[in-house]
């Protein structure tokens, strides 16, 4: 694979696979998309008979509903903890519906409508008036014009003008340009364009949406990975991919690993007998990704090694616990009660405590 910039689009990335399944679709496709139904499900969740990788772990059911959703004419809310994968799903729908998972809106306190629908040409603006070509299109207008899907990430983040802005878009599917005349004073959407949202549950609430705003999507809340096994292959596979971008030819070991996503579950107070008091900060999959590479690679760059459970004492500060001195004394407290008197890779990270400070 050629990979010249650091993170590819998934269009670029899963190229070949979008291809293959398009020539073998025999399904219908709704109007405007570049798949059908069962083959964008199969690009997410994999198939290994025909060699397309796994991708979103999850309840293949969600995946079927989400994609209904943006068959019909209300748009898609995912809604979730931190890290629970819905920009990553949202950018893999997008790519596998419309082939182009670039146009994409991030939400902020500062996000004015100019960077959702138009802005114009100033130079042109002032020398020709306001015409066509002044007009600089948004990724909404360019959705609409080309029938394409538009990611919104962080919807709630917004202030609720610019959410309000949406409603035409969404209900009317029209955009309105009142400074052009004539038949360019009013865009309307080709087929195939729609509006995938994300929203995370720890950010300014779902609630301060307004149920105008509300009405016009279906929400899908995306749940974090429930069975150990399984977030453990993801970590495992994840990590090993980003290593070896990374120039680093040894994949963490996997009784690492296994150390690594148990902690973060325990942390997390998600498994069952865990009596660990929660940690502020998000124990994510995403999360023990990001500890996993930074592991590997450490070990790798400064020792040329193989990581170990030292190493994930190391990275668990700076990645996961971040800047609260109570997680890090939790973590600590949590290494010198749960994981004492273990072997193996726990030894290792038992005897690395002190390195976490705190
Ligand atoms: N169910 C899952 N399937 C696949 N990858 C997952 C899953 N859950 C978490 N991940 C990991 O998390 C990463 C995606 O995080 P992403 O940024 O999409 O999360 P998010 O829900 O958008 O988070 P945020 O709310 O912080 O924006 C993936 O690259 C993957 O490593
Ligand atoms: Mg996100």
């Amino acid at each position: 694979m050629t990979q010249t910039v650091q993170r590819p689009p998934a269009e670029v990335l899963y190229a070949d696979e979008l291809a293959r399944l398009d020539a073998a679709d025999t399904h219908p496709r709704p109007p405007g998309w570049r798949l059908s139904l069962p083959a964008v499900r199969t690009f997410l969740v994999g198939d290994p008979t025909r060699d397309i990788r796994p991708k979103f772990v999850g309840d293949p059911a969600l995946v079927e509903r989400a994609m209904v959703s943006l068959a019909t004419e209300r748009g898609l809310l995912l809604v979730g903890e931190p890290g629970t994968a819905k920009s990553m799903l949202s950018e893999l729908l997008a790519a596998a519906i419309s082939g182009d998972s670039s146009l994409v809106v991030q939400g902020g306190a500062a996000t004015g409508e100019e960077q959702i629908k138009y802005s114009w040409n100033y130079a042109m603006l002032l020398n020709r008036g306001p015409t066509p070509e002044a007009l600089v299109p948004a990724p909404m207008y360019t959705g609409m014009a080309t029938g394409r899907l538009v990611r919104f990430e962080e919807i709630t983040r917004c202030p609720s003008e610019v959410q309000d802005a949406l409603l035409s878009i969404l209900s009317d599917k029209v955009l309105a340009v009142p400074e052009l005349a004539g038949e360019h004073a009013l865009l309307r959407a080709r087929p195939g364009f729609n509006v995938i949202a994300t929203a995370n549950t720890r950010d300014r609430g779902v609630n301060e949406m307004s149920a105008a705003l509300k009405r016009r999507f279906n929400f899908e809340t995306v749940h974090p990975i429930a069975d150990f096994a399984t977030e453990l292959a993801l970590v495992e596979r994840q990590s090993a991919r980003m290593l070896a971008a990374s120039g680093v030819p040894a994949a963490v070991p996997v009784d690492v690993l296994e150390v690594l996503v148990r902690t973060f579950r325990d942390l997390r107070g998600t498994e069952a007998g865990s009596a660990m008091d929660r940690l502020s900060s998000v124990m994510s999959t995403a999360e023990a990704v990001s500890v996993a590479h930074a592991a590997g690679l450490r070990a790798h760059y400064l020792r040329d090694d193989v990581a170990s459970g030292a190493d994930i004492v190391d990275c668990l500060a700076g990645a996961a616990v971040k800047d609260d001195a109570e997680d890090l004394k939790r973590v600590r407290r949590y290494l010198e009660q749960k994981v004492k008197g273990r072997t193996g890779a726990w030894r290792a990270m038992y005897d690395a405590r002190h390195r976490l400070g705190g």
